[in-house]
């Protein structure tokens, strides 16, 4: 008797939870229990939800978020020194007429030929050693590859699949003939059919792809001391 009674209570109770957690509109999740676990602020990049803690400002809905930073903005980049004064901003502005070539609008524009005046910056600021050289043939094979070629003849697939045309050799006298700040100028802002690379890549990097460039020219640019117009630590 006691038995059933016990029975019959469970199933009554059992009953009523499953009722009480059923609506009958198909769209209502029925009762949920602490809520804010699966309804959390869905909180995303270049989302504005225009909402904080339930209170929803419509004017925001319908503004971009994620908006540029102000101009000469610069990045955070810790407390090494000589890592901080590398990426301070170019000191070298794209020629004015790089607007219409590479698009480049509100921006501070040069009316000098900046790319000709880049020819005496000889020094490349990052250490040449074996790790900057795998660091930029990392970055060559992922970044330049596919259109310089992996020996720097300017045959990568891009090239040899007859989508892209114009990529130099390296080794042409002329691109020998670069300085280390003309490399960095026409990488940075792009030349020709190059497009800009400095929203891909940090100056550390560019310099670091510098360094693998010339080791490209010279095989023995390591070993040799090539450092003449390169490296020398600061
Ligand atoms: C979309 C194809 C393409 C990609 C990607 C590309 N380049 Fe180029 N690059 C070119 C072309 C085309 C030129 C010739 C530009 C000219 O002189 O008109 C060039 C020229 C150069 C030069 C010679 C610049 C000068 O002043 O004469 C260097 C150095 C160079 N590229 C390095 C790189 C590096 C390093 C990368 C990777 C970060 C890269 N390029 C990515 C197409 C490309």
């Amino acid at each position: 008797m006691k038995k059933s009674l016990i029975t019959w209570i469970g199933a009554l109770s059992t009953s009523l939870a499953l009722m009480s957690s059923c609506t009958s509109d198909p769209d209502s999740p029925g009762l949920e229990y602490m809520p804010d676990m699966y309804r959390s602020p869905a909180i995303e990049a270049y989302v504005d939800y225009g909402e904080v803690r339930a209170r929803i400002d419509e004017t925001k809905k319908v503004r971009q978020t994620a908006l540029t930073p102000p101009q000469f903005t610069v990045p955070f980049y810790g407390t090494d020194s000589a890592l901080v004064e590398l990426m301070m901003p170019y000191h070298r502005a794209a020629n004015q007429n790089m607007r219409m070539t590479h698009g480049f609008y509100g921006e501070r524009l040069s009316a000098a030929d900046e790319y000709t005046l880049a020819a005496m910056d000889l020094k490349n600021p990052v250490m040449l050693d074996e790790k900057t050289l795998e660091e930029g043939k990392k970055l060559y094979t992922s970044m330049c590859q596919h259109c310089h070629g992996e020996k720097g003849d300017g045959n990568g697939p891009m090239v040899t699949s007859g989508a892209y045309s114009g990529v130099p050799n390296y080794k042409e006298e002329a691109r020998m003939k670069l300085s280390n700040g003309q490399m960095f100028y026409s990488i940075y802002y792009g030349k020709g059919m190059m497009g800009a690379h400095r929203s891909l890549l940090n100056k550390k990097e560019i310099w670091t792809l510098v360094h693998y460039v010339r080791s490209i020219q010279y095989p023995d640019y390591l070993a040799a001391g090539m450092i003449s117009d390169s490296t020398k630590k600061n």
